[in-house]
């Protein structure tokens, strides 16, 4: 499969997609009727479904603004990139750095037909329709080696998708294979469901199983495990709303101003890791 592009059914609109539902829980408008069922059901019965959307997006906004920021990485892999919404990786991080350039890649088709339209306003910017399990074929993809140039340190970026894969399909082993094609001072930024043994986040866990077919929820050293042999940075990984809330660069409100954050809140984990 290296170096193909992912064929498969065209969009239905008649199956809930984790992209739609995602965006419906951002507040975004790509989602259909489905989708929206399945949203109103985390929204009832997961009454922090949206809190935890919004605390990943943010965190995700904050690592893009802090590597733009903080070094000289001009460059990021979006895997499970998701819908286009507010403030995509490649606005923040050109906004910092005019000159970044971002491939996005997601297996949904919906989002390389908007993510064409909206996200890939400029040169430097692309949209990959490809499997994230299949790391060979989004790293041979044309429109990556085009645009990502592997002699120079890169961001990879696992924002919400990690926990779509399941053991079998070896998440650490694509963290690997990604590792050892990216030159030292390298940038892996992870945000993940995290499981704890609380009754009512584990329920939460059961329906989006349930839902979408697939996924594991990892502990907290089960995520550490997946950045193996990569340089956890401060503050390692915590509650999303907490990783590095004193850069604030996002439209998604979650600055970590919270003191104590919810259950629901504490249900998504970010981190920041660089090759040494
Ligand atoms: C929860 S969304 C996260 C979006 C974005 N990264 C963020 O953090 O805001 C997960 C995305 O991963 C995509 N996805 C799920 N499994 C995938 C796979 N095997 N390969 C590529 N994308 C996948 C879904 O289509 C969805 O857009």
């Amino acid at each position: 499969m290296a170096g193909m592009t992912v064929e498969g059914p065209s969009i239905d609109p008649s199956r809930p997609s984790i992209a739609r539902v995602y965006d419906y829980l951002l507040g975004g408008k790509d989602n259909y009727a489905a989708d929206r069922e399945v949203g109103d059901v985390f929204k009832r019965d997961l009454p922090g479904s949206v809190a935890i959307a919004f605390a990943n997006r943010a965190a995700l906004t904050r690592a893009v603004a802090e590597i733009a920021t903080t070094t000289g990485i001009r460059q990021f892999v979006d895997l499970g990139s998701g819908l286009p919404t507010a403030d995509n990786v490649h606005q923040v991080a050109q906004r910092h750095a005019p000159g970044s350039r971002v491939v996005y890649v997601d297996i949904d088709p919906q989002v390389l037909v908007h993510g064409r339209a909206l996200l890939e306003q400029n040169e430097r910017t692309r949209v990959v329709r490809a499997d994230v399990r299949d790391p060979e074929g989004v790293h041979d993809h044309p429109d990556t080696q085009e645009l990502i140039d592997f002699d120079r340190p890169v961001a990879v970026m696992f924002s919400a998708i990690l926990h779509h894969v399941n053991d079998e399909e070896d998440p650490a082993g694509i963290v690997r294979y990604w590792r050892d094609r990216v030159p030292s001072g390298s940038y892996f930024f992870v945000s993940h469901f995290r499981s704890g043994n609380n009754p009512e986040t584990a329920e939460a866990e059961r329906v989006l199983q349930q839902t979408f077919g697939r996924g594991r929820w990892r502990t907290d050293k089960e995520i550490e495990s997946l950045l193996d042999g990569l340089e956890i940075l401060d503050p390692g990984i915590v509650p999303a709303s907490l990783w590095r809330p004193e850069t604030v660069d996002s439209p998604w409100g979650d600055n970590g101003s919270v003191q104590e954050l919810t259950v629901w809140q504490r249900l998504i984990a970010a981190g920041l890791a660089r090759k040494a």
